[in-house]
């Protein structure tokens, strides 16, 4: 198999690594609009080609594979013209601008039989595995909220908010831990510098008792990585920046009961143990290489399909419409 990467700026050459050392992957080439990218590119990873137009890897029919690692202003138009060549294509994420670019290239994939992925790298990371598995056996019980934080002094980005930079990752890790999909959101922004907003609060409210909210901002003077799962059993704490234990479960919780005579509800905590289960750590993003390469192999969907990409923009885009409109909840 011989991959395509397009875009090897701060995330490419990552992905460059991974699909290198893929026991399927044959050869790898590079391809960005900027040469001194290229440039480093071959000095970093010997044996990497380059081409130079992203029509040569259009044209090229032994290239099975294109990887698209650029900003988002132009994934839809590099992912569209890989798949009118039928071939099998890797957005990062967020996957494009909008839903109807995103049904888009969910259609055009199925039609020329290409797979179709996003980068959901944490939804390849062991600890979001391991929740997926604990929450799965009922160990957590129902799902009462998910409240995540992304805050760091982060990179402006040129074309993007901070919620579109950064959400997706909470979104789509909630997306793959939840069985259940929100059905309104609710979020507010602010611009401090720019156009693009640099602090935002997403909520995501459920046809259930669940709520989420996600917390992002390139704008914190540390850097939090925290996801809290709080469910009618047990509850999750999830900190990225943790070196061990990032994982820590919590046998606590409340239980409520109904006094009649005075109608007046009695709040009793449980304060049991706490342990931090062990999970994979095999690199995340080798997993979505080898995910991606299988799913070529085997004609199947990957996991992070168009779908689950689709998933996320759907809430990222009434989440800017929210936005602009001072916090409106808006029906998904
Ligand atoms: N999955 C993750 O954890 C993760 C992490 C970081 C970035 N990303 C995503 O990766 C993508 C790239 O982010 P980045 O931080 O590497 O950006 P970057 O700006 O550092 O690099 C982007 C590169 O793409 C090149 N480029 C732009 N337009 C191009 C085009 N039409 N053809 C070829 N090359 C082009 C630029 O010259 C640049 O070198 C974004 O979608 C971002 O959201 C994902």
């Amino acid at each position: 198999m011989k991959i395509a990467i397009i875009g090897v700026g701060y995330w490419g050459p990552n992905l460059t690594r991974n699909f290198a050392k893929h026991p399927d992957v044959e050869s790898v080439v590079c391809f960005d609009l900027k040469k001194e990218r290229l440039e480093r590119v071959v000095k970093d990873f010997p044996g990497i080609d380059v081409a130079s137009s992203y029509d040569q890897i259009l044209r090229d029919k032994t290239i099975n594979g294109v990887v698209i690692a650029t900003p988002l202003s132009s994934h839809f138009e590099l992912a569209k013209a890989a798949l009118e060549q039928k071939k099998h294509v890797l957005i990062e994420k967020p996957m494009t601008g909008s839903t109807q670019e995103a049904a888009e290239l969910i259609d055009l994939a199925e039609k020329n039989s290409c797979a179709l992925m996003v980068d959901h790298t944490f939804v390849y990371n062991g600890a979001v595995q391991k929740m997926r598995d604990l929450i799965d056996s009922k160990e957590i019980g129902d799902i009462l909220y998910y409240d995540a934080v992304r805050v760091n002094l982060g990179l402006f980005q040129g074309d993007i908010n901070v919620v579109w930079d950064l959400a997706p990752h909470d979104i789509s890790i909630m997306d793959f831990l939840l069985n259940k999909k929100p059905v309104a959101v609710s979020a507010v922004g602010w611009s401090h510098y720019d156009k693009y907003e640099d602090i935002a609060y997403v909520t995501m409210f459920f046809a259930d008792n669940c709520i989420a909210h996600v917390h992002v901002s390139w704008l914190a003077p540390v850097k939090v990585r925290r996801i809290l799962i709080g469910g009618s059993n047990k509850m999750i704490v999830y900190d990225d920046m943790e070196a061990f234990e990032k994982i820590k479960i919590y046998d606590k919780g409340v239980e409520v009961t109904t006094k009649e005579e005075v109608d007046k509800i009695l709040v009793q905590y449980r304060m049991g143990d706490m342990y931090a289960p062990k999970f994979g750590t095999t690199e995340p993003l080798a997993a979505v290489a080898n995910e991606f390469v299988e799913s070529i192999n085997a004609r199947r969907k990957p996991l992070t399909d168009g779908v689950a990409g689709l998933n996320i923009i759907r809430i990222l885009e009434a989440a800017e419409k929210s936005i602009k409109n001072k916090g409106l909840v808006v029906e998904l």
